[in-house]
């Protein structure tokens, strides 16, 4: 039986969905699997026992990825999962950005006792007036999951779309309407775009990837839409650029200490994935990919180990053995079980910069001791023995 330990809420029906062969646990200390959200957990100590966290999301800024890769710990994430729920949030920002609805909205709740004011209302609403989405360019950069999602929906609301992003994959190259402008030179989206929105991960090289000089490159009255994570943007440079109306409105999901206090900014409480069935997803394919991984050692979408998928363990047992990504490794793992008269049925091994995967099906079972040779070989720092 393994077990997990849910940091954050993890929707019922993602936990449900790693079957009978897991139970939940309060203590982080003797799970196997930790499913998680947003929590951080770079400065938590992961216990020997540790096999694989799941994020039930997008973004892994929250985990700290290189140091789980090193101890053989899989970390998932689930892409696309609410891709859906963030498309809608983003949606709903350029509609707030292009009409004072909520200023509407105010309007109407301060006035509410007043016998006059369905009168009043027609008089006050031109202060509340804005502009269409409809013929404006939207730049979208980054066209994963989430950024193909709303090219597209740009495009439904009779925009122009010009999206960006170097390295785009066959697969959501094959989702985008084929009226949303593929460009090669970021600066055509500052040059160009009425509404601009980011999506792409959190890493060291994106970090403020919209600084002081991307930000005076943009037309003048342009909204930015940031849904992905606040340190894309240099928020205290895109404060003056508020400030003095370059910029004409910052709509964000991350409250912070500058956002807060920003003109002309609506900041929202990181709401874009909070949705039931965004929740749900999230939980239902980050618990997919844990019990794959536990039962069957197959990885698919790990943010810091390749993709291995060797179907359901059908052979006598199924050995993962996590080693350094150097000469003779694979080498020495198939002398060592072939020295022990097993048969190697079949095997893959994938390497992920300094660290490689490799699992292997065995035509028969092997005993704890071969299990402990393995793991003293140099350059091996973790060997499973998975049995059905
Ligand atoms: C994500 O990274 O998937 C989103 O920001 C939502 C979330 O963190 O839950």
């Amino acid at each position: 039986m393994y077990k997990v330990h849910c940091l954050n809420n993890i929707a019922k029906v993602g936990t449900d969905a790693l079957g009978a062969g897991f139970s939940l646990t309060d203590s982080i200390d003797e799970a196997e699997a930790i499913m998680v959200r947003s929590a951080s957990l770079h400065g938590t100590e992961f216990s020997d026992r540790l096999l694989t966290i799941g994020r039930a999301g997008a973004g892994v800024n929250n985990i700290p990825l290189e140091r789980c890769a090193a101890q053989g710990i899989v970390v998932f994430n689930t892409p696309g999962a609410n891709a859906n729920g963030v498309k809608e949030m983003v949606i709903a920002g350029m509609l707030l950005a292009a009409r004072d609805i909520v200023g509407g909205i105010e309007w109407v709740d301060e006035n509410s006792d007043d016998p006059n004011v369905g009168r009043q209302a027609e008089k006050a609403k031109k202060d509340f007036a804005g502009t269409e989405l409809a013929g404006k360019n939207l730049g979208v950069i980054g066209l994963g999951a989430i950024g193909a999602m709303v090219a597209n929906a740009g495009r439904s609301l009779g925009m122009h779309v010009y999206g960006y992003d170097p390295y785009l994959s066959v697969k959501y190259a094959w989702s985008l309407d084929r009226h949303v402008r593929h460009i090669n030179n970021i600066g055509e989206i500052w040059s160009s775009c009425d509404y601009i929105t980011i999506h792409v991960p959190a890493t060291a090289k994106t970090k403020g990837m919209i600084g002081r000089d991307e930000i005076a490159a943009m037309r003048d009255g342009t909204v930015l839409l940031n849904y992905a994570r606040d340190s894309l943007v240099d928020e205290r440079a895109l404060a003056e650029a508020l400030q003095e109306g370059h910029i004409a409105r910052y709509m964000t999901d991350f409250a912070n200490s500058v956002t807060t206090s920003m003109a002309h900014a609506t900041v929202t409480p990181h709401l874009g994935a909070s949705t039931k069935e965004a929740e749900d997803n999230c939980a239902v394919m980050a618990a997919g990919e844990i019990r794959d991984y536990l039962e069957n050692g197959n990885i698919t979408n790990s943010v810091n180990y390749g993709a291995v998928d060797m179907g359901p363990l059908e052979s006598a047992m199924r050995l993962a053995v996590f080693h350094l990504n150097v000469t003779n490794m694979i080498g020495q793992i198939t002398g060592a079980i072939s020295a022990a008269g097993v048969n190697i049925e079949n095997m893959t091994d994938k390497s992920a910069g300094n660290y490689a995967y490799c699992l292997l099906d065995l035509g028969s079972e092997v005993d704890e001791e071969l299990v402990e040779r393995l793991a003293a070989i140099d350059g091996i720092y973790r060997v499973r023995a998975i049995r059905r």
